[in-house]
């Protein structure tokens, strides 16, 4: 019984900090601070507006973090030239667009296969670990495999929104196609992660179907999940308990599910 690792994403500390153009809150301190309360890995995603990480973030994250870094990113030369002098450990490969506020789909690695098998070689002769952000479609995992990734991770977003919905049905159908999805890609020779959208169920964030499991439990207790990362439910917890028991509690939450669901397995 592994529970999975929690990647926190720390990207919303940044944009608290450019809501004032200033140096506060500082998501590097913040990176320390959910290392040491138990985060094994640090996400971050640099946008090509640069509207929450930037550029000086990602060099002092590189230099003061101990733990793995979790690069996110689009498929760009910019980025994959500032990946390549980076060096993080962990790099994903993100689709996006100008106008979303989050990353609203996954990459289609279908339709653009020889540009994403092109950045996942250059980005494996720099020695980073490459995951590809999927949703749970087959004909996406095949070609992610075939495009060299080492991992991916399937967007929980459909299942997170039923969810917050109290859609039962619906909840139930997102998380059958997520295990099938993830079983796939095992089966192509694919570590898999989850994330997007997932929160806890309590007093402060509300939403409970499935007789009151909440979205990370529901997903942490799928065996296949070898990696969780998770953001903004995080950072908005943080906000009623502080960070550190913010992280605790997610990190609980996710031993707690997969302990659960490996007894009644
Ligand atoms: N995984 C990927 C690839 C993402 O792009 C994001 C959002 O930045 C997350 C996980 C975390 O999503 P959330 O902030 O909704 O927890």
């Amino acid at each position: 019984m592994d529970a999975p690792l929690l990647g926190v994403n720390i990207d919303h500390v940044a944009t608290l900090r450019n809501a004032r153009g200033g140096y506060f809150p500082d998501p590097i301190a913040a990176a320390q601070l959910a290392v040491e309360a138990g985060a094994d890995i640090i996400t971050f995603h640099l946008r090509e507006d640069r509207r929450h990480i930037k550029d000086e973030d990602v060099v002092r994250l590189k230099a003061e973090i101990q733990v793995p870094l979790n690069f996110e990113a689009a498929v760009t030369d910019e980025m994959l030239d500032i990946i390549e002098h980076t060096r993080p450990e962990h790099v994903c490969l993100v689709p996006e667009r100008r106008q979303e506020v989050t990353t609203e789909g996954g990459l289609d690695v279908v339709g653009q296969f020889a540009r994403v098998q092109g950045a996942c070689s250059r980005l494996a002769q720099a020695g980073c670990r490459v995951s590809l952000f999927i949703g749970a479609d087959p004909a996406q995992i095949d070609a992610s495999a075939k495009a060299g990734a080492t991992c991916v991770e399937l967007h929980t977003g459909p299942l997170a929104h039923a969810w917050w919905d109290k859609d039962e049905a619906r909840v139930q159908a997102e998380l059958a196609r997520l295990r099938t999805g993830l079983q796939h890609a095992r089966a192509q020779g694919l570590r898999t992660h989850a994330g997007h959208g997932l929160a806890l169920s309590n007093a402060l964030s509300a939403s409970a179907v499935s007789g009151g499991v909440s979205s990370t439990a529901l997903v942490a207790a799928l065996p296949e999940v070898a990696e969780l990362h998770i953001g903004h439910a995080l950072i908005g917890h943080s906000v009623f308990v502080g960070m550190r028991q913010a992280i605790a509690d997610f990190k609980a939450e996710a031993i707690r599910a997969r302990r659960a669901a490996a007894m009644v397995g």
